[in-house]
């Protein structure tokens, strides 16, 4: 047996906490493209440079710009993360900074999951070191009930409840990216 199935399992177990799936792959990508459709139809005659926030983002950016039919370039922060924790440290730390020259440019930054909005609103006050010509924020989550930080996300893939999620490129302890579908944990 494989240690990991990356498709159709019908819950996970990390210790003795439970995930059960969320959101199959065929609605991520059914969502992700009509993103990538709205962004293309928005973006029209503009060369967007699209910046992910590693390393939770990978998966979603992939998958966006391969629905983004402009020419377009990318670029990563890469933030510190949670730890191997569920709950946020409440700290922000820049662990890797840009590469591409973003002055004048139309940027899209590209976040996985908005919890606190602490992340999100650390980018913008980076951002101010920088003269983009734009700034919009996509994020395929949405911890509706979660967001602390005044931050305004301009395209979301899917609102969810306040519970943990793993897969699609998120994490528990490092582990589950490479899940193709999103699991939440299963509560009480
Ligand atoms: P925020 O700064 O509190 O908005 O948290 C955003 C970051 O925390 C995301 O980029 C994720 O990396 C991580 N995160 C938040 N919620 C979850 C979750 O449910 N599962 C896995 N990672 C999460
Ligand atoms: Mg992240």
């Amino acid at each position: 047996m494989s240690e990991l199935k990356t498709t159709d399992q019908e819950f996970i177990l990390v210790g003795n906490e439970k995930f059960v799936p969320y959101l199959n792959e065929e609605k991520i990508q059914k969502r992700v493209a009509e993103l990538g459709k709205e962004i293309t139809d928005e973006y029209k005659g503009k060369f967007p440079v699209f910046i992910g926030i590693l390393n939770g983002a990978f998966l979603f950016l992939s998958d966006l710009i391969r629905n983004i039919h402009l020419n377009c370039e990318i670029d990563f922060f890469k933030l510190s993360s949670y730890g191997d924790e569920k709950i946020s440290s409440g700290k922000v730390k820049l662990l890797k900074e840009l590469n591409a020259d973003i002055n004048d440019r139309h940027v899209i930054i590209v976040e996985d999951i908005v919890d606190s909005g602490l992340s999100i609103k650390y980018i913008e006050e980076l951002m101010s070191r920088y003269k983009p010509a734009s700034v919009k924020v996509a994020a395929l989550l949405y911890k509706k009930d979660a967001v602390k930080y005044d931050v305004k996300i301009d395209y979301i893939g899917f609102k969810i409840p306040n519970k943990f999620v793993i897969g699609y490129g998120l994490d528990y302890a490092q582990k589950y990216r490479n899940l193709r579908s999103i699991y939440v944990l299963e509560e009480g």
